[in-house]
């Protein structure tokens, strides 16, 4: 069975789908493995059970169409949420600082009396400290409950908004000032760090209005998407100095070369042990979904843990309401319904697939 890549996974991958040929090209794959490859047009084959993303947005895949045709589709929640809590409090203190601009002037001296310059020069670049200051996150997933409790434990006073915040991940943070509207989370704040999924909810949040609730000479850090922000009122509150800076992880030709912007080239889950990470994680999603039926970290479809079958099994998915067959165990979420069948005498999937609703049968052993 192929598992196609459609970006560099790290080898780990390999090493959890022995057996499968893991290759970058196949016309009838059962699994895809993808990084930040754009799937929009992708023609997809029969064949696909599920698509694993390596990392944990997943605006590159179109899943909820995916869902009606019957295709999982996992993501890989906090499993590079230590690189990418990393990369922005070195954000923080970078714009803070006033680091970039700092190097990139460095480099533009030149004679034997480089130390004197700098000596000279400098005080175009003193900054400020994070110690004492506000900084509100915006959205407490993995990352963000990371890149509160990395900044609480440096000084940070830390509030935050999350509409959909379960209570144990709430008890990890209690030091978090958690705030019923974004726009009490950003009121005064001197750091705001973006950690939501691009929907069309959250695109365009980081606005003119939004921008003027936050302190004067704000940081605004976004290692979510770059989609979040409206390019034209970040420059506006730069040009004005009502931002100080805005760090974006996702540069395009509007953002780069454009003064108190620093554009990172997507950097906040490249590590190796990210990498690594993902990897592991969405291997072991494919090969449990393939293998077992199991469904843990699917964005698009009911989440259902399964373990290895006794006998046979037959899983289903499919609209909810359906009039699926008695028994089994089975999970609904977003208007569809995943079930599981085990039984010691083996299935007939024809009579299932006939029911109104049904979107795939699968006979897994
Ligand atoms: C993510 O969504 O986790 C990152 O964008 C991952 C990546 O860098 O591919």
């Amino acid at each position: 069975m192929d598992i196609l890549k459609l970006n560099a996974i790290s080898p780990l991958a390999g090493e959890i789908l022995k057996g499968y040929d893991l290759t970058d090209e196949s016309a009838a794959p059962v699994g895809i493995l993808v990084r930040s490859a754009d799937m929009s047009a992708y023609d997809v084959p029969a064949s696909l059970l599920a698509v694993a993303r390596a990392g944990a947005g997943v605006n590159n895949i179109p899943h909820a169409d995916y869902a009606k045709r019957g295709i999982v589709v996992f993501n890989s929640p906090g499993a590079n949420a230590n690189a990418v809590k990393e990369m922005v409090i070195c954000e923080f203190l970078l714009a803070a600082r006033n680091l970039v601009e700092g190097i990139r002037w460095t480099a533009t001296l030149t004679g034997d009396d480089v130390a004197k310059q700098v000596e000279k020069g400098k005080k175009k670049f003193v900054g400020h400290e994070i110690l004492g200051k506000t900084l509100c996150v915006m959205g407490l997933g993995a990352i963000g409950r990371k890149v509160a409790a990395s900044a609480h434990a440096l000084g940070m006073t830390v509030k935050g908004y999350d509409p959909y915040l379960s209570d144990a991940a709430r008890e990890e943070i209690p030091f978090v000032k958690v705030l019923p509207t974004p726009g009490e989370a950003y009121a005064g704040a001197d750091f705001v760090s973006l950690h939501m999924p691009a929907t069309e909810e959250t695109k365009g949040m980081i606005n003119a209005a939004a921008i003027e609730k936050m302190a004067d000479g704000a940081v605004v850090v976004n290692a979510a998407r770059g989609e979040l922000a409206v390019t034209a009122d970040i420059k506006a509150a730069l040009a004005s100095g009502k931002l100080h800076k805005y760090v974006c992880d996702f540069p395009t030709a509007e953002i780069n070369d454009c003064d108190g912007i620093v554009a990172v080239p997507h950097l906040g889950a490249s590590t190796e042990e990210a990498e690594d990470n993902c990897a592991v994680m969405a291997a072991n999603e494919l090969k449990d979904y393939i293998e077992t039926g199991s469904i843990v970290n699917s964005v698009n479809l009911p989440c259902l843990k399964l373990d290895a079958p006794a006998a046979h099994r037959m899983t289903v998915i499919a609209e909810a309401g359906a009039a699926l067959p008695e028994g089994g165990l089975r999970a609904e979420r977003k208007g569809f319904v995943y079930a599981a069948y085990d039984s010691a005498a083996p299935f007939d999937a024809k009579s299932v697939e006939s029911i109104p609703g049904v979107i795939r049968v699968r006979i897994i052993a």
